[in-house]
């Protein structure tokens, strides 16, 4: 099979689908791999490192998209990219169809088989399922969220000039983390190695059970209702939104009405925007213009968080996707589907039809049953 790799077009996103060590797996399993030129420059890779495995380079896009059967890439695709698609094509990629109406119907227009990373599952530690192709970025996200948090508590800012550690004498900074599954934990063990006093909200509770045996005593857990969470909004110096309901749309946990008890200068983080947000003023931002406030409170709501770290999220992106590019690259979405109910549940849309139950409730759309 022919696997392509374009250069992301997102704005500030400098991640590459495949790195050049994937793309020699491909070739040795004797597939041909076509990149787009420039598209590893974001992280250090020129043309050349991939020629020197085997690949082709294609001058543009357009080359790439039309040649290859699978598309290997990490963002959704973009507006620009939606003509490139083609049926029967396989995108294995991020898409996050639950916050995106537009992008699901283009996807069903042209008829490609959308493999989600998203919503790939297999069995985790606890017996419950994971999602191992999120995992990485949501390890990446937690942590970063912690490092912009504060970072946007510094006066100059915007914030309310708090330093998270605080000093002798001087109390730490208060963090409240809202879902305390893998983006919340990452954040929490960096709050916390940074000294600050630190609050977990979350409903699971063998989730909050594990985390008290695994953090620090300045990390404590508190069962997530609207009373609870308004209490620790008011006492917040940072807030970091870490909810998910797989698939679907981040839930509210956040009014307006809420920002009013919050401090001034506090800073709201909402890693789950790309499902939308958990905080009902939250709206997507971009690495170039990452903040804005609303009644005082500091927004920082970028959608694309671990690409600020390029080299970091492609090292650790590329370790949980490439098994299973080589595993597309050799049977096919089908045949894996088959045999793997949780590989199953990342084909979110194949020849014009939506697989995937939460995407079709969200935006009010048939959901095909086979
Ligand atoms: N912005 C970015 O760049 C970026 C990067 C990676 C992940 N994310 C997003 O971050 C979010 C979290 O991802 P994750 O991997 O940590 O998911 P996860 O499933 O590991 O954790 C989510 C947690 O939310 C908890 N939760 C559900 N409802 C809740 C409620 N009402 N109150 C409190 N907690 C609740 C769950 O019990 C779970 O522990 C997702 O929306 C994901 O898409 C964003």
């Amino acid at each position: 099979m022919i696997v392509g790799v374009p250069t992301e077009v997102k704005p500030d996103e400098y991640r590459v689908g495949l790195m050049p060590a994937g793309v020699d797996q491909l070739i040795r399993d004797g597939h041909s791999v076509v990149v787009q030129s420039g598209a590893g420059l974001g992280i250090g890779f020129g043309d050349s490192d991939y020629e020197a495995v085997g690949a082709s380079i294609a001058p543009d896009a357009g080359e790439v998209w039309a040649k290859a059967d699978m598309i290997v890439k990490v963002k959704e695709p973009q507006p620009a990219e939606w003509p490139h698609m083609r049926h029967g094509q396989v995108v294995f990629t991020y898409f996050h169809f639950a916050a995106d109406k537009d992008l699901t119907l283009a996807c069903l227009e042209q008829r490609i088989c959308a493999v989600a990373y998203e919503t790939l599952e297999a069995p985790g530690m606890s017996g419950k399922p994971a999602l191992p192709l999120l995992t990485p970025m949501s390890e990446i996200a937690g942590r970063l969220a912690t490092q912009e948090g504060a970072k946007y508590l510094e006066r100059p800012q915007g914030g309310r000039g708090v330093l998270l550690g605080g000093v002798p004498g001087v109390e730490p900074g208060k963090v409240v983390v809202l879902g305390g599954g893998v983006v919340g934990s990452n954040a929490a063990q960096i709050a916390s190695g940074m000294g600050a006093d630190v609050v977990i909200l979350d409903i699971d509770l063998d989730q909050m059970r594990h985390l008290e045996d695994v953090m620090a005593d300045n990390v404590t857990t508190i069962y997530s209702d609207p009373h609870a969470i308004r209490k620790y909004l008011a006492w917040a110096d940072l807030v970091i939104g870490a909810v998910l309901l797989p698939g679907a749309k981040a839930p509210h946990l956040v009014s307006r009405e809420d920002l009013k008890i919050m401090q001034e200068g506090a800073v709201i983080v909402d890693v789950s925007i790309d499902q939308g947000g958990c905080v009902e003023t939250s709206k997507v931002t971009t690495h170039g213009n990452p903040t804005y406030v609303v009644d005082g409170v500091v927004h920082y709501c970028v959608g694309n968080m671990p690409g600020a770290v390029a080299r970091t999220s492609t090292h650790a992106l590329n370790n949980a996707t490439v098994p299973w590019a080589r595993r597309l690259a050799r049977v096919g979405p089908h045949e894996i589907a088959a045999r793997d109910a949780g590989f199953a549940m990342a084909i979110n849309c194949d020849d014009g039809r939506l697989l995937n139950r939460p995407v079709a409730e969200a935006h009010d759309l048939e959901v095909a049953t086979a």
